[in-house]
């Protein structure tokens, strides 16, 4: 029940206003030209474009290859909470995609680090649109051992698509 667990007797859901701290410059300025789909790679360049008030934020970035870059789905409007991927012909819950209709539209991208130019991270792995606004980027780090993880309904769809079925 949203709300309830909040002090004070306030009883609504709590809402949360976050600016950009930049901009993606990316190779696609429409949806249609992002790979989709099983085994689509996603190879593009681009750059973080960070805003001047935030550059020093970037420092000793240069050290990490890969960043989690966390930004909005700007282009989208309203959200599914069921939906069928491109990856399967079968309905899954938003929760359990990477789907742009989301409740709160955030997409999180892994990219490799090119190189630092000042405010500009050079990267490689783009699967936004120019001029995505990006909330927040951290360094990647994954402590999950390969074979601990699972891959769900798309390792199945996968499978599938293998085998014919
Ligand atoms: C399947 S989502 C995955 C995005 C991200 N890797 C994630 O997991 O959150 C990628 C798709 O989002 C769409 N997209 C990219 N940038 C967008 C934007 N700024 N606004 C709306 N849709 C966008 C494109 O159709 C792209 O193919």
């Amino acid at each position: 029940m949203p709300g309830s667990f909040w002090p004070l007797g306030i009883d609504c859901t709590p809402m949360f206003e976050m600016q950009p701290i930049g901009y993606v410059r990316s190779p696609y300025g429409e949806t249609a030209q992002i790979p989709k789909g099983c085994g689509a790679k996603h190879e593009a360049e681009g750059v973080l474009d960070i805003l001047p008030e935030f550059e020093e934020g970037l420092t000793d970035i240069e050290g990490f290859s890969h960043l989690f870059v966390i930004w909005v789905f700007h282009k989208v409007e309203g959200y599914a909470l069921l939906g069928r991927p491109p990856t399967d012909d079968r309905e899954h819950g938003v929760f359990a995609t990477r789907s742009p209709y989301r409740p709160s539209p955030i997409g999180l991208t892994v990219v490799q680090l090119i190189r630092r130019e000042g405010p500009r991270l050079y990267v490689h792995g783009v699967d936004m649109l120019e001029g995505t606004p990006i909330l927040d980027i951290k360094p990647y780090l994954s402590s999950v051992p390969a074979e601990q993880l699972r891959r769900g309904w798309l390792a199945e769809a996968e499978a599938r698509k293998e085998s014919g079925n």
